[in-house]
């Protein structure tokens, strides 16, 4: 990340910013609409620690601008928005690193990004799977192109969601959509998403990011201070930290066990995993 001083100027205010470069974010500012790309095409967009750190300062750009009235997240290349955590992170994780990892995720980008005091919209264009789909549930709300897919694959892997999934995910579509979801992993495409209500709205590829700032400037010409309260009023809606604490706890849990170990390396070495836990289940 690299800090450079610069002056830009808004409608609302003329101020000098500092204009942060980002090693795996592209950031461009329009109409008082700050998009975020995430830049890691060659990996689908994953997660790692960079992103994770360099999206937590874009956010706080966000909070912290007077030149930014809303945000639009999307990923790079038309093939993926995010597909996940990046998993060959997670070789090296025990039950105490795997929880502090979701929990630094957690506070530092997904809970700031619900919790901001203006607009973040997730722009979907492609798979947003795991982290991902984590990622556009924790936006404000949710625009896809007609090749997005959703899932929350982890339990291919040994795991759980950790960046607030089976919260945020049941909130929308109810428990036992969640509970279908995400106990087999499966892909759904943009339109079963916008049925199930995680999606507001399926758009062209070349027009998702049109169609989005075309929303944006609607709500731009609203009051933002009502818009902060809109924001903090609907996500106090039956939302508990508790269940985003046991989420957390439990994320990390699974690195104590054999199966984490097993999905991850075979996720690396292309090849379908072989889950011991199965085996003493079936006795
Ligand atoms: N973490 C790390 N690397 C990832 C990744 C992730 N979550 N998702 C994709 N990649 C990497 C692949 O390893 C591959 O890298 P390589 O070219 O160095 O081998 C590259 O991105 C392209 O992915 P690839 O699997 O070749 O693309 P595909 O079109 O065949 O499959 C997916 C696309 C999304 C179905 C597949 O990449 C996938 O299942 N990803 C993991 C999804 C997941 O489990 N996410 C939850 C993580 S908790």
């Amino acid at each position: 990340m690299l800090h450079v001083w610069n002056t830009h100027h808004s409608p609302f205010t003329t101020h000098t910013n500092i204009i942060i470069m980002y090693q795996t974010l592209l950031t461009s500012l329009e109409n008082n609409i700050y998009t975020i790309t995430i830049n890691r095409p060659e990996k689908l967009n994953a997660l790692n620690k960079m992103v994770i750190e360099e999206l937590s300062a874009a956010i706080d750009t966000v909070y912290n601008d007077p030149a930014i009235q809303s945000a639009i997240i999307t990923g790079a290349g038309e093939k993926s928005f995010v597909a996940g955590a990046d998993i060959s992170e997670f070789k090296q994780l025990d039950a105490h690193s795997g929880e502090a990892l979701a929990r630094k995720g957690q506070v530092t980008v997904f809970d700031k990004i619900e919790n901001a005091p203006k607009p973040i919209i997730a722009a979907v264009n492609g798979f947003a799977l795991g982290g991902g789909c984590e990622l556009a549930l924790a936006c404000h709300f949710i625009i896809a192109s007609e090749n997005a897919k959703f899932g929350q694959p982890e339990v291919n892997l040994g795991l759980i969601p950790g960046y607030g999934g089976t919260q945020r995910l049941t909130q929308l579509v109810g428990k036992n959509r969640a509970m279908q979801l995400i106990m087999t992993g499966e892909m759904i495409t943009a339109k079963d998403a916008e049925q199930y209500g995680m999606v507001n709205k399926v758009v062209p590829l070349e027009k998702l990011l049109d169609e989005t700032k075309a929303i944006l400037q609607v709500i731009h010409t609203k009051s933002p201070a009502a818009i902060t309260k809109i924001i903090e009023t609907i996500n106090n809606f039956d939302h508990t930290q508790q269940g985003y604490d046991f989420e957390i706890r439990k994320f990390g849990e699974c690195f104590a066990g054999e199966d984490v170990q097993e999905g991850v390396a075979a996720f690396l070495e292309k090849r379908k995993p072989v889950f011991k836990s199965i085996l003493s289940v079936k006795s």
